[in-house]
């Protein structure tokens, strides 16, 4: 798998898991997805963001082989679903709908049930996925008896017995309870940081995303506005700056100043500088230096009020698409 690993900043390398290139679907008459792109990796919770009608749940059917696509590629741990589809699908797990269950049954007997109709799934491996969702206590109750949360985590259970590499979620987390969220969050990111999946979830709500992602892919009207990792969408920074406002007695003259640096003036005394994000400290202090040995009065500086990712996302939904970063 040595060409699916691609080396990031900071040293870190990361595992492709899921690579979708230029992805087109027309459902009826109607162009449903344009040119979706995007990359996840393995050992990251991958957020996708957008509101209804966005054409998140066409794009998981997709991937999971549930619809055909009209153009583009998928790739899954380096396998084209459109080449080998069963050896693509054989790293891949989902929950679109409502898991299919057996409320007769118990949750172990589903379990069992689903491992039959899968290759090379044995009793270790039932008992390890359980423990993974945290249903040991429970596993020998009838599911009827199981809350949504539970059913959700049994859900999982089951989308990962054949160990893919990746797990989609399409909207997990609708209808449950603040404490069913909070649970399945946890496990989410457990399968992802601990065991190494690359777990994709669906979701129109940010503050979810916030919570539950590392990184997150916006999806308005069928394209795909950009993918970011939780940090840059809260800080507002989206390419690794950091902006700070100065307050001084004289704009015209810092502007002459601040040669090779970004900035914005605000009005008479006000002037939003650019900074990268790494440097921004030294950086500050450097040209509150340069300002006062050029005579120039300071009289505050701030950093730029950071935005949540929610007015980010709203910003983003509402102004027709445009591209940020
Ligand atoms: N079978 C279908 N035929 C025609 N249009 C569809 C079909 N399924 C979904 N759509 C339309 O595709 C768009 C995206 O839907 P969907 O992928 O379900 O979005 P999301 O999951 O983000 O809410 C919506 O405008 C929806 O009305
Ligand atoms: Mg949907």
């Amino acid at each position: 798998m040595e060409n699916n690993k691609i080396v990031q900043s900071g040293n870190s390398e990361r595992e492709l898991a899921l690579k979708i290139v230029g992805l087109n679907k027309t459902l009826g008459r109607k162009q449903i997805l344009h040119d979706i792109n995007f990359e996840a990796y393995r050992g990251e919770v991958f957020g996708f963001l957008g509101p209804n009608g966005a054409g998140k749940t066409t794009t998981i059917k997709v991937i999971l082989g549930l619809l055909s696509l009209d153009e583009g590629s998928i790739e899954v741990s380096g396998v084209d679903i459109n080449k080998k589809f069963e050896k693509a699908m054989a790293n891949i797990g989902g929950i679109v709908e409502n898991p299919d269950m057996y409320k007769h049954l118990t949750g172990i007997q589903n379990l069992e049930q689903y491992a039959r109709m899968r290759n090379g799934v044995n009793r270790e491996r039932i008992d390890e996925v359980v423990k993974l969702v945290g249903l040991s206590n429970r596993i020998k109750e009838k599911i009827g008896k199981y809350s949504l949360g539970m059913r959700q985590r049994l859900g999982v259970a089951q989308a990962i017995l054949h160990k893919p590499n990746v797990l989609i979620l399409d909207e997990p987390t609708n209808g449950l309870d603040p404490a069913g969220i909070k649970e399945l969050r946890d496990i989410l990111k457990g399968l992802a940081h601990e065991e190494g999946i690359c777990v994709m979830v669906s979701s129109h709500l940010m503050s979810e995303m916030e919570l539950m992602c590392d990184r997150v892919g916006i999806i308005n009207e069928g394209k795909m506005l950009g993918v970011y990792t939780i940090e840059e969408m809260i800080s507002g920074s989206r390419n690794g700056t950091a902006e700070y406002i100065f307050e001084v007695s004289d704009v015209k003259k810092t502007c002459t100043l601040l040669e090779g640096i970004k900035y914005v003036v605000i009005d008479e005394n006000r002037i939003d500088v650019e900074f990268n994000k790494e440097t921004a400290r030294d950086d500050v202090a450097d040209v509150i230096q340069a300002l006062v040995t050029a005579g120039i009065k300071v009289y505050s500086v701030s950093a730029k009020e950071n935005k949540k990712l929610e007015d980010v996302f709203i910003e983003m939904t509402n102004s027709g698409g445009a591209q940020i970063g």
